[in-house]
């Protein structure tokens, strides 16, 4: 069937390092080109694709990307830490404690280290975006995660984090308990200390305490992505690669997906090996250099029946649509690169 991006949300998933930002880029070119008011909402892209994006100079905004063809396209980084203070602004209950968790040290250690908020943040920044009427297309690339489900599942962690026992235990006997770690009878608790400093319970706890108010705020908002990744305005997209591991890792992430109820609409193979011609007999070379070539090309063959089986495989996914991307000499990192990818996956 031929490829359809009439969504107006894409999501492009898949495995790590399979080309998802790549391919999030491209498809973002090719749709402005078609004449649609588009964003692509980009993680980490490479320093190169970075600068293409026009990223350089002004990282936080959503900057406009000149296109050879013509067309509106926008991108923007998704600069976790920002929104994360942006989600505590939001549902913090008072001024008082918005500024009180902004400023505890703790809060960056939680940013940091507790599982899912930096897809939480991407997911926030995507409800902000789809909300503004004027794009027509809004082009989401996924973290690395090796289970793009942490994406939707983010808010809710956050509910049950805030919601958890441990939580209650310190929020409840803070003070108490706080003396008792004091006194130093806990080796491991002596150890957090020496490491993050002698203030660290007391910020725990009053951190803890802070966001105390916060819960009911997360669960609404896993209720609000689910719908939105539920509805008719957003297509899943899945990146991968034809090899048996992301063949694995794509099995796990769409058993996720269909556990939520939320429909892959197409697969990008990418990175297909493209078929290698034959050695032209009329090309002058040595016979030692002939044999060289013939060597790599005997590699490239292997390579290909070695994607056979996986791309065949890929192709059984109850999917509306499978676009191969062949495999590209040049590294992907400009506008016309993109834009030819983008091509073929309209195509
Ligand atoms: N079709 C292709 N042919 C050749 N190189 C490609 C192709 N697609 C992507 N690449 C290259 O593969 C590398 C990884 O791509 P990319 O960063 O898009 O992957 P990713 O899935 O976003 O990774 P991560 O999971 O780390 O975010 C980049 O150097 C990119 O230029
Ligand atoms: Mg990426």
């Amino acid at each position: 069937m031929k490829p359809s991006f009439d969504s107006r949300i894409l999501l492009v998933g898949g495995p790590g390092g399979v080309g998802k930002t790549t391919l999030a880029a491209s498809l973002g070119v090719a749709l402005a080109e078609q004449g649609f008011k588009t964003v692509v909402l980009t993680v980490d892209p490479a320093r190169r694709l970075a600068q293409a994006l026009g990223f350089e100079n002004f990282p936080n905004e959503v900057n406009r990307v000149p296109l050879v063809q013509g067309g509106e396209l926008f991108a923007s980084m998704l600069d976790t830490q920002r929104y994360f203070d942006r989600i505590i602004e939001k549902f913090a209950n008072t001024p008082d404690q918005k500024k009180k968790i902004l400023e505890n040290p703790m809060y960056q250690i939680m940013v940091d280290s507790l599982g899912g908020s930096h897809e939480y943040a991407a997911m926030e920044r995507l409800l902000e975006i789809s909300q503004d009427p004027s794009w027509d297309k809004i082009v989401v690339d996924t973290p690395p995660t090796d289970n793009a489900m942490d994406l939707i599942a983010a808010p809710k962690r956050l509910a049950d984090f805030m919601d958890n026992s441990v939580l209650s235990w310190f929020q409840s006997g803070g003070a108490l308990y706080l003396r008792l770690f004091r006194a130093g009878t806990r080796i491991a608790m002596k150890a957090l200390q020496a490491i993050l400093g002698s203030d660290f319970l007391d910020s725990l706890g009053k951190f803890l305490t802070d966001l105390e108010g916060m819960q009911a705020g997360f669960q609404n908002r896993h209720r609000e992505v689910l719908a939105m990744l539920r509805s008719k305005d957003c297509s899943f997209f899945l990146t991968t690669f034809p090899s048996q591991a992301r063949w694995e890792d794509s099995g796990r992430l769409l058993t996720a997906l269909a556990g939520e109820s939320i429909p892959l609409r197409g697969v990008f193979l990418n990175r297909v090996e493209p078929q290698p011609t034959a050695l032209n007999g009329d090309v002058s070379l040595s016979s030692e250099q002939r044999q060289e070539v013939e060597k790599l090309l005997a590699f490239r063959r292997q390579e290909v029946e070695h994607q056979k089986p996986w791309t065949e495989k890929f192709a059984t996914l109850p999917a509306d649509f499978l676009v191969q991307i062949p495999r590209q000499t040049q590294p992907v990192h400009d506008v016309a690169s993109l834009s030819e990818l983008g091509r073929i996956l309209l195509s």
